[in-house]
Parts: structure tokens; C-alpha cells; sequence
């Protein structure tokens, strides 16, 4: 998710003004749309087979060496790896952790919930999404956790229709949550995806009570749609040991999903779902 809060763009925008302009968002056409699904589509297919090998005893840095083979090996490019200075292939996010987890050679316990966050490039295109697996029997708060913020997702995708403002999505997911008593992380929000890995629009999954984006939601946007979602406060902070780490501030769980999004003329297609994975509806634990 975007690391830095984005202002959107806004119609107001000074037109001689000499600083750096927002950028605009992009509108794809039918040929780029499919350049998109293409990526999402490999993007996915690594989740699937994260899904198969993760399990209790396995280190984080063993998935992260696997998720870079097989991206290799299919002849594309890790997105994560180097980017800002990003260290590995990766996002590994345990338990307390809120995005960003760094993979290294702390082995997966029974009881664990982990979030894995991959990106890639494929053919000039990013493909981005991630999913919260439990390992072994966890807890039934986790398990909760887990199943809300999956269907405030869903929720927010859902959402995300021709004509309705960008915030409608936010609006979804906020709602659901609190009414479940959880919380939805404000620093981090979703993003437009393309030929970039991080574009206009940001996607926040609330609703900023000041300068909230005005954008009406068009056919051709693509864009991410990835709450995280803790078990107590919202608040955050970033692990001064490794400048990447994102924690809840009370230590409390926290979970995550990503899909990427294109809305076409008749509503949301869910570029990086694919056959074996949670579909909408899914129930854990
Ligand atoms: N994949 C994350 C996102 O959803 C971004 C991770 S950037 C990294 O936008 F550098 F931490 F890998
Ligand atoms: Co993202
Ligand atoms: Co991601």
C-alpha cells in the first residue's frame, strides 16, 4: 500500500501553479486492460502456491525464496524487491504485525495468523494482492479477524460501482468494521495500479473526516482494495530497527487482504481471484 499519504487530484488544481502536479488517474483501454489481467493473474497464481507449502515450521524467508524462484522462473520480475530500498521478494506480516513484515527466519507457529503480500511485473504491468493465512488452529478472536476484514474487502469491492464516489468504498468497509467492533487502519490505503505500482487514486478504507477525495469512480480505473484491519486501536507505528515494520500501536492483531481491481462498464471485476482461492462468501477457521 502506498506509503505516503497522497493528496487526489482535485479539479481545483492552480493551473499555473509550479509545484509537482498530482498526477492524474488513468483510464485503461481494452488492449491495457488485458495487459493488467495478465499480471494479476500470474500475481495470483503465486497466493495459490503459497497457499499449498505454508504451514507451521516454515520460515518466512523460506516462502520468500520460493515466491522469488518461481517468479524467475516464469520470466518476470519481483516488484518489491528494491523498491525504496525494500529488502527481499515479499511482504510477511505476523500476528500484531500490520503490513510490510520483513521475511527472515522466524519459524511460522501453530497459531499464527501471517499475511503474504506479493507483487510482480509482467510485461511492464504490476499485479498486486495479498491474503492472511492461519496457521493450524488459531484462536477464535483471530478467526474472527480474519473473516471480517475478508468480507469488509468484499464489502468495499462491491462498492466500487461506475458513477459512486471513490469514498463509497471506504465508507463499506469502515462501517462493517466498527460495527464488529474492530478498527480500520488509516495510514496505509489502497492504489491506483498500472504500468506504476503506486498511482492515483489512493483508496482509503475510511472516510477522511477532511479532504476527502471527491473522485467519481469510472470505467477503465484499476486500483487496489486492501484493508487492514486490527483487533484494537487503529493506530499505528513503523519498527525503528528495520524503518519497515508496521505494528499496531497496542500490539493487538491485525489482518489484511488485497485484490486488485478494474471497474469495467458493468461494475468491479476482481483481477487477481482465481479458482482455488477465497471467494467472496468463503468462511475460515
Ligand atoms: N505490496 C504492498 C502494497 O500492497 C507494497 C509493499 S512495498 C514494499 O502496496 F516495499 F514493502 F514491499
Ligand atoms: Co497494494
Ligand atoms: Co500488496
Amino acid at each position: 500500500m502506498n506509503r505516503f499519504r497522497t493528496r487526489t487530484a482535485t479539479r481545483h488544481t492552480p493551473v499555473k501553479s509550479e509545484k509537482a502536479k498530482p498526477r492524474p488517474v488513468l483510464y485503461l483501454t481494452e488492449e491495457e486492460r488485458e495487459g493488467l489481467r495478465a499480471a494479476s493473474r500470474f500475481n495470483a497464481s503465486i497466493l495459490d502456491m503459497v497457499r499449498q507449502k505454508i504451514g507451521p515450521g516454515m520460515t518466512t524467508l523460506e516462502l520468500d525464496r520460493m515466491v522469488n524462484e518461481y517468479t524467475l522462473d516464469h520470466g518476470h520480475r519481483p516488484a518489491c524487491l528494491g523498491y525504496r530500498g525494500y529488502p527481499r521478494t515479499i511482504c510477511t506480516s505476523i500476528n500484531e504485525v500490520v503490513c510490510h513484515g520483513i521475511p527472515d527466519n522466524t519459524p511460522l507457529d501453530e497459531g499464527d495468523i501471517i499475511n503474504v503480500d506479493v507483487t510482480t511485473i509482467v510485461d511492464g504491468w504490476y499485479g498486486d494482492s495479498s491474503e492472511t493465512f492461519l496457521i493450524g488452529r488459531s484462536s477464535p478472536d483471530a478467526v474472527r479477524l480474519v473473516q471480517v476484514t475478508f468480507d469488509a474487502m468484499h464489502l468495499g469491492i462491491a462498492a466500487a460501482q461506475p458513477g459512486v464516489r471513490l469514498t463509497d468504498i471506504g465508507r463499506a468497509i469502515e462501517r462493517y468494521v466498527r460495527s464488529q467492533g474492530m478498527e480500520v487502519v488509516r495510514e496505509y490505503q489502497g492504489h491506483g495500479i498500472g504500468r506504476d505500482f503506486h498511482q492515483e487514486p489512493g483508496v482509503p478504507h475510511y472516510v477522511p473526516k477532511m479532504g476527502a477525495s471527491q473522485e467519481i469512480l469510472r470505467p477503465g480505473m484499476c486500483f487496489t482494495v486492501e484493508p487492514m484491519v486490527n483487533m484494537g486501536t487503529w493506530r499505528t507505528f513503523v519498527d525503528s530497527r528495520d524503518n519497515w515494520t508496521v505494528r499496531t500501536l497496542d500490539l493487538s492483531l491485525s489482518a489484511q487482504f488485497e485484490h486488485t481491481v478494474l471497474l469495467t462498464e458493468s461494475g468491479p471485476e476482481i483481477l487477481t481471484l482465481t479458482e482455488t482461492g477465497p471467494q467472496p462468501g468463503h468462511k475460515f477457521g
